[in-house]
């Protein structure tokens, strides 16, 4: 009976391997209003892997700079300690889960172009609201990282062709609830605590199918809401009209426009069907982020 008792969160977090110290030394200096370019760029040059991912990213098609850019410290310059940030979280989380790539494929693959999609409605959503939207592609990146934490921590328990994939409606959390005592938002969000990842950050992913429920920064579980919507709107065969979109959102999140305008933000104005047409430019260009993220 012994195995059927869900393990304590604390243990499933603390089983995972620690991120590099890379991610540390970066959050210091990017949390600290003193520090400088050059600070930034000290933090990241012993780490090769995350410098070549910095150097990568500044030089692809989703940033679009004119010129090439040749070394760190132009990157950091050209890019800005927020995006710098965004890359090493982004980097040290995906890689962190690099040991479970191999073995589920398939899964893995369809499980990280949903949260890549995510992260880049994330981004798009959050420049068309008056939120400062810095941190919405990682939360959109990483908002179902829970998923593979517990996809470790229960084995075969967690069938990851079940679980990693879908929209998760009411009945599959409450499923999700019953079969593992605990839910995906909960370990994703205390996986990042652990990391010490910023707040809204923690918060988004928490409270990222609840949003009402958040007691503070209850817009950025909200726009990471309507981001996870939108990309799984976009595996549909066709492509759905503002008509569409707006009535599946009705049928899948019935008090989403509710807790939009409760938070003061627009709605009106807002045109799924524009943002729609923005992700499929953004994902075009941004095709070899997540190459570069998992390598
Ligand atoms: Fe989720
Ligand atoms: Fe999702």
């Amino acid at each position: 009976m012994n195995e059927q008792k869900p393990i304590p969160i604390e243990q499933q977090i603390a089983s995972l391997p620690p991120l590099p110290i890379t991610v540390a030394n970066v959050l210091t200096v990017t949390n600290n209003p003193d520090s400088s370019a050059n600070d930034l760029v000290k933090a990241i040059l012993p780490d090769q892997t995350m410098c070549i991912a910095v150097l990568k990213i500044a030089n692809s098609v989703l940033y679009g700079r004119p010129k090439k850019v040749s070394s760190l410290e132009t990157a950091v310059v050209v890019l800005g300690f927020q995006e710098v940030q965004n890359i090493v979280l982004a980097k040290a989380a995906v890689q962190a889960f690099q040991p479970i790539f191999k073995t589920n494929k398939e899964a893995m693959a369809a499980f990280w172009d949903h949260s890549f999609t995510c992260g880049l409605a994330a981004r798009i959503v959050g420049e068309h609201i008056n939120l400062p939207s810095g941190q919405f592609f990682v939360a959109g990146l990483l908002h179902d990282i829970g998923k593979l934490a517990m996809l470790l921590a229960f084995d075969k328990r967690y069938d990851p062709s079940k679980w990693l994939s879908g929209i998760s409606t009411m009945e599959r959390q409450k499923e999700e609830r019953q079969a593992f005592a605990i839910s995906h938002e909960i370990v994703g969000s205390r996986l990042l605590q652990r990391w010490q990842f910023p707040d809204n950050l923690v918060t988004a992913l928490q409270y990222h199918h609840t949003p009402g429920n958040a007691e503070k920064l209850q817009g950025y579980p909200l726009v990471i809401q309507l981001a996870d919507f939108l990309a799984h709107m976009y595996t549909l065969p066709d492509r759905p009209n503002e008509q569409t979109l707006k009535a599946a959102l009705t049928t899948y999140l019935p008090d989403f426009e509710k807790q939009w305008q409760m938070m003061h933000l627009p709605w009106e104005d807002i045109t799924l069907e524009e943002w729609f047409a923005w992700l499929k430019v953004d994902r075009d260009n941004g095709s070899g982020i997540l190459d570069i993220l998992a390598l």
